[in-house]
């Protein structure tokens, strides 16, 4: 390795808090001068921002590792960032001998310092927590696309025993109230409509979300909120009653429940019961009664029985998901679940992810179903494969497909007019013109 790069490349794998943390990246690279590489061409440092929290996706980091070695046998700048190298650390430049460089999601506002003692040949690694925020020291963000992610906590204390978070992301801590709120600001004047607000346990922000989202509402011309992901012992009465008070609050809550098995929960450490979980669904839609419900299943969890299994499915059954994700347990290293009894055998475990998924699917179906004839509004995200399609996004986060001359940003008025599993189709709404 020798030269300072002048082009780069960011790519991120697994939630959006990654997605964020590598756009964040992009901008302190490009604030140091360097340029982001257009698609498809040669970048001179490319970051992959990794993701651990299932086996497979720290495996696909060092493969994708692997195959930046060039056709000339060359290849870039390689730093490892993300949580495969929080949680690998100094082992990672062992196991790839290519990787020039790591950091962790808490220190990559040192990346400059390091790229610099990379291109001297060194193999820097930084995985330090500090205590002074890494926000501080990153460049104010300037241009943004329609829809912005806005990182507000980081961090989990809940320990699941499944999870590897709470040690790759270190505890819970909350960005304070003005710096958000400035963030916020900045994102719309650079031309977010929409705002996501993130955290690994978002609704633990400790000024209580409700009233960030209320103070973000105020907002001139952001027109969309969202926040992603809660946990069900976070839902706060406040938060819950924004969801019925504060009109740009989109009706979508993602809650993840996990197991629908008593037993399971309290192996997994959820700090809820299927009944606590199915009152807060049911209080959430007592204020918001058209809200899409999304969430996060495991299957295979150490011990779980066909019965368990069936309570999952009653759960989804019961709750009506508007959509979900759902993983195969997966033993993370250092995590409590990763030496309990009772491995479930990988063949049933596909069968029951298979099983679950396609309860899933019918229940995301009659929820689209259900907004079929409805007159709603898009925020247009991308442009569709068929020419003159666009794609946008409901306030149920759908996307709805419309052959319109709208721009990417532009928020559209549609009329739904049929529905997939994972989409639907729309047609612009005609203007009824007086007689
Ligand atoms: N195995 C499988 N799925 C996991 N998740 C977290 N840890 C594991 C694991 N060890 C899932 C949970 C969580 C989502 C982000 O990933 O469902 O909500
Ligand atoms: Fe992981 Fe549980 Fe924390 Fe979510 S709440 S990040 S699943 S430990």
């Amino acid at each position: 390795m020798s030269a300072i790069p002048t082009t780069f490349r960011v790519k991120s794998f697994g939630c959006q808090m990654n997605v964020y943390d590598g756009e964040r990246m992009g901008e302190l690279l490009s604030a140091e001068g360097m340029i982001a590489a257009p698609d498809g061409d040669d970048a001179d440092l490319v970051v992959l921002n990794t993701c651990h929290i299932r086996e497979k996706a720290a495996d696909k980091a060092y493969s994708d590792v692997g195959r930046l070695t060039r056709e000339d046998g060359s290849r870039p700048m390689i730093a490892l960032a993300g949580c495969v190298a929080q949680a690998e650390g100094p082992e990672a430049k062992r196991r790839s001998k290519m990787i020039d460089l790591v950091v962790g999601p808490q220190a990559y506002h040192r990346l400059p310092e390091m790229i610099a003692a990379a291109a001297r040949g060194e193999r820097p690694v930084d995985t330090d927590m500090p205590a002074i925020s890494k926000f501080d020291a990153l460049p104010v963000r300037r241009r943004t696309g329609p829809s912005a992610f806005l990182t507000v906590q980081e961090g989990c204390d809940k320990f699941c025993t499944y999870c590897v978070v709470p040690y790759t992301r270190g505890a819970e801590i909350s960005r304070p109230f003005a710096d958000i709120l400035t963030e916020a600001a900045v994102l719309v004047e650079g031309g977010a409509r929409e705002i996501t607000l993130l955290g690994q346990n978002v609704n633990a922000w400790t000024g209580g979300l409700d009233k960030l989202i209320r103070a973000i509402a105020r907002i001139d011309g952001l027109e969309r909120i969202r926040y992603t992901t809660s946990h069900p012992a976070d839902m706060t009465p406040e938060l819950i009653a924004a969801h019925g008070e504060v009109e740009q609050l989109m009706p979508y809550l993602h809650l993840p429940v996990q197991s629908g098995s008593n037993r399971i929960l309290k192996a997994m450490n959820r700090s809820h019961s299927v009944d606590s979980y199915l009152r807060t669904i049911e209080q959430v839609r007592a204020a918001r009664p058209d809200i899409a419900i999304s969430g996060d299943f495991i299957v295979g969890f150490p011990g779980e029985t066909d019965e368990d299994f069936t309570d999952t499915l009653a759960i989804v059954d019961a709750v009506g998901y508007a959509s979900a994700y759902s993983f195969k347990y997966s033993p993370r290293p250092g995590t409590p679940a990763a030496t309990m009894e009772g491995a479930v055998d990988p063949q049933v475990m596909d069968d029951r992810l298979q099983r679950l998924q396609a309860r899933l699917a019918e229940h995301s179906l009659a929820f689209n179903r259900a907004t079929i004839g409805k007159d709603t509004r898009i925020l247009v995200d991308r442009k569709g494969r068929l020419p003159g399609q666009m794609i946008g996004k409901s306030p149920w986060l759908q996307s709805i497909f419309v052959t319109t001359d709208a721009v990417i940003g532009d928020m559209v008025d549609v009329n739904v007019t049929h529905a997939l599993p994972n989409s639907l189709g729309g047609e612009l709404t005609v203007q009824k013109v007086a007689a």
